[in-house]
């Protein structure tokens, strides 16, 4: 019985993954690729993009967004979760990392359905807004850069439908967060989004304890 959440040592973190883990061979081979990189950390941890790709299917999203590509891990999941008629606008500015995500992407059997777009994603939000308007689409995860967290945010939430969510990732930053000695700039624009949200009366918030803290914003 409990009225919090557990906390993950290794021998949980490894029975939840030995007991709820279904990932894809290529994406599997995407991890192990990445994990070779100095960057790899950036990429999500397997069980959210498995979470990721569930949530995609319980909204029956169509329309996604995706803010920060890498090497394109969660964008493969999430692609591979929507129907066929379905699609990410991908937001990078990474061409080199992005290359191993298209790479992927077409073994995949997804490149289709993802559209990436090469530049600051605060003016590839911008663009998207003027050509297709506000509330057109269904999901979208925002996990680039910290400083600018709060523009995508608001950006993402008027591009969401009602109903629709935008997936904030890095909420908790390796706990940071709830140490008042850190106050860094991305770690202070965190703390900020973070309350901002709690009182934000335009959408239904839920903080997951899951990879490094994950905020779910559905749009009321
Ligand atoms: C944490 S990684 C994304 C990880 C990815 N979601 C995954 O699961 O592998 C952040 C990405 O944001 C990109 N990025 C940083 N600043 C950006 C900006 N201003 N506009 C668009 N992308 C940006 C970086 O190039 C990097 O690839």
């Amino acid at each position: 019985m409990s009225n919090r959440s557990i906390e993950l040592d290794d021998r949980i973190h490894a029975y939840l993954m030995a007991v709820s883990l279904r990932e894809d061979p290529i994406a599997r081979r995407l991890r192990e690729t990445t994990a070779a990189m100095p960057e790899h950390n950036m990429q999500i941890a397997p069980e959210q993009g498995q979470f990721m790709a569930m949530l995609v299917k319980l909204l029956g999203a169509r329309r996604c967004i995706e803010v920060g590509v890498f090497t394109g891990y969660s964008s493969l999941l999430v692609a591979a979760a929507l129907p066929p008629d379905g699609g990410i606008v991908a937001c990078d500015i990474s061409e080199s990392h992005t290359a191993i995500a298209r790479d992927f992407w077409q073994e995949a059997g997804v490149a289709e359905r993802i559209d990436l777009r090469l530049g600051p994603a605060m003016e590839t939000l911008a663009d998207l807004l003027s050509a297709e308007g506000s509330n057109s689409f269904d999901f979208a995860f925002i996990d680039a850069d910290k400083s600018h967290y709060d523009g995508y945010y608001e950006s993402c939430l008027a591009l969401v439908k009602s109903g629709g969510v935008v997936a904030i990732d890095n909420t908790l930053w390796h706990g940071t967060v709830a140490d008042p000695g850190v106050t860094d700039r991305d770690t202070e624009a965190i703390r900020a989004l973070n309350r901002k949200l709690h009182g934000d009366e335009r959408i239904d918030l839920s903080l997951l304890p899951i990879g490094d803290g994950l905020t779910l914003c559905r749009k009321r």
